[in-house]
């Protein structure tokens, strides 16, 4: 007999086939019951808090060439730019007033001494810029130990990297088969990032093609095991100008993946009640609201793109990316409506670090 939804839910310790049951849910009854339950937890272990970052997509540049991501280099129709320091410095200025107790930088994956260098000025010239406490957030993808120490030493808080999926099998299949795109260096990188001291972000895109809902079940068991502190995870969504764009009659409908994703996030809150789970931009492309949704399904981070509006064309890592043609004024005044109006607060006094994290350090 399958078990019901709430007897489910009232059992702490979720199997992976008890996952699978809570992901594969069609019934609309039951996705309810799984998403308020995610968001009675939220609600308990981190209060009606939403926590800030703001998000500068300083540079488009990458070296890589993932089959899924629009700024891939194989794609020439990209402009190509990097914002200069004191471009970024303004960026952070502007996230300064606007009470944002942190921002996350991020590009397309360099690597270089000069980079390297680059970063770590960066990150010391912004504290000089800001007060003792700001929190940084690199996502600037795979680097060397000695480099994300660096980083680390030079004052930078929490680094996300994503896996993608944690399946290497599927990872082969959406990525060019060389070494520059290798499961095992990737997974090397988040180890690195957990061993430097980071509050460590990863996640993965629901919904890709030849993704199954068992790799799914996986790679929250994944994250997990890990003992991560941060998730930012969202729905695959194409590009017209990559490889994987010709897999696109196959994929789930866009429905489907978004509620599919709301679920992730939900389940992912069980699992692991006290980490700090984003919910994403990917969500708001499929639908207008999708980022209130992800946060009443138990995310509680928000990043809103601080990027300027002349280069937000320029970073689309998939079609009908939201707000390119607005301005990071007009993004914050939405959103705080936005917040508000599901009956949440936006946590201005509250560097919003990742309970986990506090935890994690305790233990060790
Ligand atoms: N759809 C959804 N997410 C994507 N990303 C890259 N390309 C896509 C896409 N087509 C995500 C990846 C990457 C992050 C910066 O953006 O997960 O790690
Ligand atoms: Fe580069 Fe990241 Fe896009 Fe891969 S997903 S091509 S590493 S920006
Ligand atoms: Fe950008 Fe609403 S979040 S305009």
């Amino acid at each position: 007999m399958i078990q019901s939804v709430i007897d489910l839910l009232n059992n702490p310790e979720l199997s992976r086939e008890d996952i699978i049951r809570l992901l594969s849910i069609t019934e609309r009854t039951e996705h309810e019951q799984l998403i308020k339950h995610a968001y009675y937890i939220k609600e308990q272990t981190i209060g009606r808090n939403v926590y800030l970052r703001g998000l500068i997509e300083f540079s488009n540049y990458c070296k890589k060439n993932c089959l899924y991501c629009g700024i891939r280099c194989g794609n020439t129709k990209v402009n190509r730019y990097t914002m200069t320091d004191d471009e970024i410095l303004e960026t952070v200025e502007f996230a300064v007033e606007n009470r944002f107790t942190g921002i996350v930088l991020q590009s397309g994956e360099q690597q270089s001494d000069e980079f390297t260098e680059r970063i770590t000025n960066l990150i010391t010239k912004i504290k000089q810029a800001t007060h003792p406490e700001f929190r940084f957030t690199l996502s600037l993808g795979e680097q060397s130990f000695e480099t994300y120490k660096a980083w680390f030493d030079a004052g930078a808080q929490r680094y996300l990297l994503r896996i993608e999926t944690s399946n290497e099998e599927l990872y082969r299949k959406i990525h060019p088969d060389n070494k520059l795109h290798d499961f095992k260096t990737r997974l090397r990188c988040l180890e690195d990032i957990l061993k430097v001291g980071f509050q460590t972000g990863t996640g993965v895109m629901i919904g890709l093609p030849f993704q199954t809902i068992e790799n799914l079940a996986e790679d929250l068991l994944f994250l997990k095991k890990m003992n991560i502190d941060m998730v930012g995870m969202g729905p695959y969504l194409e590009h017209a100008d990559t490889p994987l764009y010709e897999h696109k009659n196959s994929l789930m409908p866009l429905n489907d993946r978004f509620n599919l994703s709301l679920r992730m996030i939900a389940v992912l809150r069980i699992l692991m009640p006290n980490i700090n789970i984003a919910s994403t931009t990917a969500l708001q492309s499929i639908v207008p609201m999708g980022r209130e949704y992800g946060l009443k399904a138990g995310a509680n981070v928000l990043m809103p793109n601080l990027t300027p509006g002349k280069y937000r064309g320029n970073y689309l890592l998939y079609d009908n990316k939201p707000c390119i043609d607005e301005e990071a004024d007009d993004c914050i005044d939405c959103l705080s409506n936005r917040v508000q109006m599901i009956g949440e607060e936006i946590a201005y006094d509250n560097f919003g670090d990742s309970k986990h994290y506090k935890k994690r350090q305790r233990s060790n």
